[in-house]
């Protein structure tokens, strides 16, 4: 046990312009989706490169909604990396579709041309792409693999703003993209997403059916110069963003930049004190970005080295949580959960890769506004658990 205060695996950086934000929508008389949301969508897709951008509550609302726009339904296949979160692969069981789980390339948690290839089938409609922990995963062949099939495209962007290779940002590359604002991603809106495309028909579909698949605009009914009159043009969802989300979304992008490099000197700091405490053999650091990289540092994962490392993680995730450090894992992969081996009946070494990366992985914390005492704290804290 330690005296010294606790460091969060994240704490996200509010200023008082993003307070000031949310007071002046609080005092607007207009709380849901309105002048702020219209205004955060224009920014968002400036900021991607895309023509569209939906603003919805969740990045999972986002893969749906794309999903959804592009067809998927019942019997069709989607390949998705297993090396995810829940969201990537149930959106697909949302529409009936079929996730097709594919393994990932071991340096990068990414999913790769060849991986997806491994798993196509006559059913398959569209592959899923995961930019891991914000580095961009190798787009050009994934794209070239999609279009010799006739596949969708769908970036699962939720850890990569801004990032971008090359100059294109990722949910630039696809035909649709899913941005996540959620409590601990790079930015935040407490909760939020953003499905980003320069697909006219994907956008218009989303706008529909992300309020209750009513006629577009439904949101201004209220609004002064505002029509009550409205058409259910299909079964939708709830999905908008508010007003308040949209106003704080609206000065964490302006900020985005400077917040990721922030987490970029963090990273560095990790990189230099592991070094430093001669843990090289001990520690696989997160892949480096290559020059044509913006990586958004989203996540700092770690992977032990050595025999029996599974073991080793946990004892090492206890000694750093006794030490006040908070971690997390990323990802269990899909297919080791009950859910997947129940339905389709996967083994741990369906995807050997991916399972081998997961065993050994802890993710430090990294965020904006994290002192480098605190992270050569958690170096030393690493360092001792490890050393034993
Ligand atoms: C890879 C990935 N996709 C999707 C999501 C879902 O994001 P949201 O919470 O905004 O729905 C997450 C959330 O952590 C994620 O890590």
């Amino acid at each position: 046990m330690t005296d010294l205060p606790p460091i969060p695996f994240h704490r996200p950086s509010i200023t008082p312009a993003e307070e000031a934000a949310v007071i002046d929508v609080m005092r607007s008389g207009w709380l849901t989706t309105g002048r702020h949301t219209v205004e955060f969508e224009a920014a968002t897709a400036a900021a991607v490169g895309t023509k569209h951008a939906v603003a919805v509550n969740s990045a999972t609302a986002a893969l749906h909604l794309a999903l959804e726009a592009i067809g998927i339904g019942p019997d069709d296949e989607v390949i998705v990396p297993t090396y995810t979160f829940a969201a990537s692969g149930e959106v697909v069981r949302y529409l009936g579709g079929r996730p097709r789980l594919a393994d990932v390339d071991a340096a990068t948690f990414n999913l790769t041309a060849e991986m997806a290839e491994a798993q196509l089938t006559a059913r398959t409609k569209a592959v899923m792409v995961v930019h891991f922990g914000g580095l961009l995963a190798d787009m050009a062949p994934i794209v070239e693999f999609a279009s010799r099939h006739g596949l969708a495209v769908i970036e699962d962007a939720a850890h990569a703003l801004p990032c971008s290779r090359d100059g294109r940002a990722a949910g630039a590359w696809g035909t649709a993209g899913a941005l996540s604002f959620y409590a601990t991603k790079t930015v935040t809106t407490g909760e939020g997403g953003m499905l980003v495309t320069d697909d006219d028909r994907i956008a218009d579909r989303a706008r529909i059916m992300r309020l209750h698949g009513i006629s577009r605009d439904a949101w201004k009914r209220y609004m002064t110069g505002g029509s009550w009159y409205y058409e259910i043009e299909d079964v939708g969802f709830k999905y908008n963003l508010t007003d308040l989300a949209a106003a704080i979304g609206q000065v964490q992008l302006q900020r985005a930049e400077a917040m990721r490099e922030a987490r970029e000197r963090v990273a560095s700091w990790y990189a230099r004190a592991t070094s430093a405490a001669g843990m090289d053999e001990l520690l696989e650091l997160p892949a480096a970005p290559g020059p044509a990289d913006i990586h958004s540092w989203h996540l700092y994962p770690v992977r032990l080295r050595g025999a029996n490392a599974a073991e080793r993680r946990a004892a090492t995730i206890d000694a750093l949580t006794a030490d006040g450090i908070g971690t997390s894992v990323h990802f269990i992969p899909l297919h080791l959960h009950p859910y997947y081996r129940r339905t389709y009946g996967y083994q741990r070494d369906d995807l050997p890769v991916a399972a081998a990366q997961y065993e050994r992985e802890i993710s430090l914390p990294i965020w904006p506004d994290m002192p480098q005492s605190d992270v050569e704290r958690v170096v030393a804290s690493l360092r001792r658990a490890l050393r034993g």
